[in-house]
């Protein structure tokens, strides 16, 4: 539903946004109504020389009147903050089975990334009736990704992955803005969702220039930038091994343990001395400024193809 006020509602949790919105609309408007209209009434029943009778209120109106309005109200706002946060935090964790799509923002453009390598510039391309996860990162300042038809707002940071998902409900071309003030084109860093059905996604996809997969590009790039010289399975250098470390738990060199995930494996690339793993010497040196935001995905994905993590790919 579109309206003077709302932009068109296109994903699952636009719906429920919506819901929420007009459920509390309907409750101030109905308390508004109320508080005025009492206002109205006693400044006409108890207006100078009116002969309203002024003494004492009858006990049930002091006592149980009291008590009554005030938790009716109290149990209203709980019950207001247990719905909206309930729905709220259960939209933030993605469905198993999303489609994984890689930003990257820039000023002043959004690069986006799909899983079979094709990339795109300030446009993605996504099926319909399809939760698509958006994992994103900066190479600069802090930028927004913000879709407006999806009630989707999710800062993009430099140096962190932020994660966001939707899941459309309509066909169509969507706005794609910039929701952070990140430099003079701000304004202008803005794009489009194009939602396709799932055939001509299928279609888009494969006719989309060859490139390599992620997973392959990042094996390349494990070459290119010596990552093979150390952690390679045939190197004499005594390095983590890479085979089926995505996902798992390790244990590191101050007792604490981590799950080897997106983060971590970034974290170790660009701050190799912060989490050790147990057992290896913290002889690897950072990588931060040579490798690109671009080149530590596609190593990611090489290294979760390396753990058979590879359920997501076209
Ligand atoms: Cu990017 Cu504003």
């Amino acid at each position: 539903m579109s309206s003077v006020f709302m932009p068109v509602t296109a994903s699952t949790q636009a719906v429920q946004t919506d819901h929420i919105y007009y459920v509390l609309l309907a409750f101030s408007v109905v308390i508004i109504l109320l508080v005025t209209a009492l206002i109205a009434l006693f400044s006409i029943r108890y207006r100078r020389g009116s002969k309203a009778k002024r003494g004492a209120l009858p006990p049930i109106m002091s006592k149980e009147f009291e008590i009554g309005w005030t938790s009716a109200t109290l149990f209203l706002a709980l019950f207001i903050f247990w719905w909206v946060s309930s729905s709220q935090l259960s939209a933030l964790v993605a469905p198993k089975n999303a489609l994984e799509i890689h930003v990257v923002a820039k000023q002043w453009m959004w690069k986006t990334q799909h899983s079979n390598g094709a990339r795109e510039i300030n446009e993605l391309h996504v099926p319909i009736d399809t939760p698509v996860q958006l994992i994103m990162t900066s190479e600069d300042v802090i930028h927004s990704f913000f879709v407006p038809a999806f009630r989707m707002k999710k800062d993009v940071l430099p140096g962190r992955y932020t994660e966001t998902w939707f899941r459309a409900t309509k066909l169509g071309v969507f706005h794609l803005f910039c929701a952070e003030y990140c430099g003079s084109e701000h304004s202008r860093m803005t794009g489009r969702i194009v939602v396709v059905d799932k055939d001509a996604y299928a279609r888009w996809l494969a006719a989309q220039p060859e490139g390599d997969d992620l997973a392959k590009e990042g094996e390349t790039v494990f070459r290119a930038r010596g990552c093979s010289g150390c952690h390679s399975e045939t190197s004499k250098i005594h390095a983590p091994k890479l085979n089926g470390l995505y996902g798992r738990k390790v244990q590191l060199s101050d007792g604490r343990t981590v799950t080897a995930d997106e983060a971590y494996l970034r974290d170790s690339m660009l701050m190799p001395r912060r989490d050790v793993a147990a057992g290896f010497e913290p002889i690897m040196p950072s990588y931060a400024g040579i490798l690109t935001d671009g080149e530590i995905i596609s190593l990611t994905a090489y290294i979760r193809s390396l753990s058979g993590n590879e359920e997501n790919s076209q």
